[in-house]
């Protein structure tokens, strides 16, 4: 008689990418020069906004420059959300001079407009034709990302957004050609953002680290940075509202971003992200501020589909206890990311301001571009459009 069959371990090969370089800690972004060289480059292009130049931080970053006898040249005309227009005229002041890498230094949308530049300066054509299902793992120009808010985490991200402004969509991008090169990690230059950007990335970074660990395709490296980062980030959100300068909630605020970013480059984001990007192509909302709007009602309708993982995140908030129930903590999760958007005075699309009959029938295209953008796939339910619809109806004003 044969005997039984062992049993077949069955193993997934999980992928990672990061950043070859990090510089984490106060005073990072002094060291640019530094990495500039060990990277063996020497004509940067710095991608950032008028504010940030306005504000005299990019002289510090030039001087810093200066110190290591490089010359940069600035864009700063980047736009809030970046537009496939707003990328084609950095573009062009990009071939104006010989540049071997670009600079990101700024949110999430100089940072993303950088990473759309390296990658069109290289290889050509426009945004449209890298968004998603298309994948750019042939590198571009070399990106190096310093972040001034702890939200995005697209300083370690392999994923770019850029909106087509002739149909009004968010544009996902992604693959390796994304993934910066180095990353300074400097959470000083987050001291002075005003509250309600601190709120809206810092919500973002939450959404990230927990979308990531309740992701289809998480695995156990990016659990390791997902429950990290939700642990560094929960207990800091209401610091950083209530105290701007309270150095050590911001730090761990920016340490938190970072390491979502790194969870949901390797394990992806899902259907609050998908939801999100056509609320904020359509309606302007910043995109922190959209996945906040999402975030309570779409945990409570995923949840039950995913009731240990969700459980897990509670605890890593420290609102459950480890002997807690699931049920109990999810009912905690859900509460208490409904307090956070109460005490950070997160508005509803209502209170946003946004006009009823355009949102109402906005909703079948939103559920469309929400399923096209292939995050909802990753959603530990898998919604159809008819569920989407009605979750956009659900957070109208709930
Ligand atoms: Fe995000």
């Amino acid at each position: 008689m044969a005997g039984a069959m062992p049993r077949r371990i069955c193993s997934m090969v999980s992928q990672a990418a990061l950043p070859r370089l990090l510089r984490i800690g106060g005073g990072a972004s002094g060291e640019l020069g530094a990495i500039l060289d060990s990277l063996g480059l020497s004509r940067p292009l710095i991608v950032t906004d008028d504010f940030l130049l306005k504000s005299g931080k990019v002289e510090m970053l030039i001087d810093g420059l200066r110190r290591s006898a490089i010359e940069a040249r600035v864009f700063a005309d980047t736009v809030p959300e970046p537009t496939a227009a707003s990328i084609e005229a950095a573009l062009a002041f990009q071939q104006e001079a010989d540049h071997d890498c670009v600079v990101g230094f700024g949110g999430g949308s100089p940072i993303d407009s950088a990473k759309a530049i390296a990658v069109l300066a290289v290889h050509g054509g426009r945004c449209a034709d890298y968004k998603a299902p298309h994948v750019q793992d042939a590198a571009g120009l070399p990106i190096i990302a310093i972040p001034t808010t702890a939200g995005t985490g697209s300083e370690a991200t392999r994923f770019t957004i850029v909106t087509d402004e002739t149909t009004d969509e968010k544009m996902l991008c992604a693959g390796l050609a994304y993934l910066p090169v180095a990353a300074l990690v400097d959470y000083e230059l987050t001291l002075t953002m005003p509250p309600r950007l601190t709120a809206d990335t810092g919500i973002d970074a939450l959404t990230h680290g927990i979308e990531a660990y309740v992701s289809a395709k998480a695995n156990p490296f990016s659990d390791i940075f997902a429950l990290s980062a939700i642990k560094a980030i929960a207990p800091n959100l209401r610091r950083v509202w209530n105290d701007p300068e309270d150095r050590v909630a911001r730090e761990a605020m920016m340490l938190g971003s970072m390491q979502a970013g790194i969870a949901f480059s390797n394990a992806s984001v899902a259907l609050v992200h998908g939801m999100s990007r056509p609320i904020g192509a359509h309606f302007h909302v910043p995109h922190g501020l959209s996945n906040a709007m999402l975030l309570p009602t779409v945990t409570a309708f995923s949840a039950p589909a995913a009731l240990a993982r969700y459980a897990q995140c509670a605890r890593a908030m420290d609102i459950a206890g480890a002997d807690e129930g699931e049920q109990g903590a999810i009912g905690r999760l859900v509460d208490e990311l409904a307090r956070i958007n109460e005490e950070l005075e997160v508005p509803s699309p209502q209170a946003f301001g946004i006009d009823p009959e355009r949102w109402s029938a906005l909703i079948p295209v939103m559920a469309e571009q929400a399923l096209a953008s292939g995050s909802p796939g990753n959603n530990p339910i898998v919604p159809t459009a008819e569920q989407i619809q009605g979750l956009y109806r659900q957070v109208w004003n709930p």
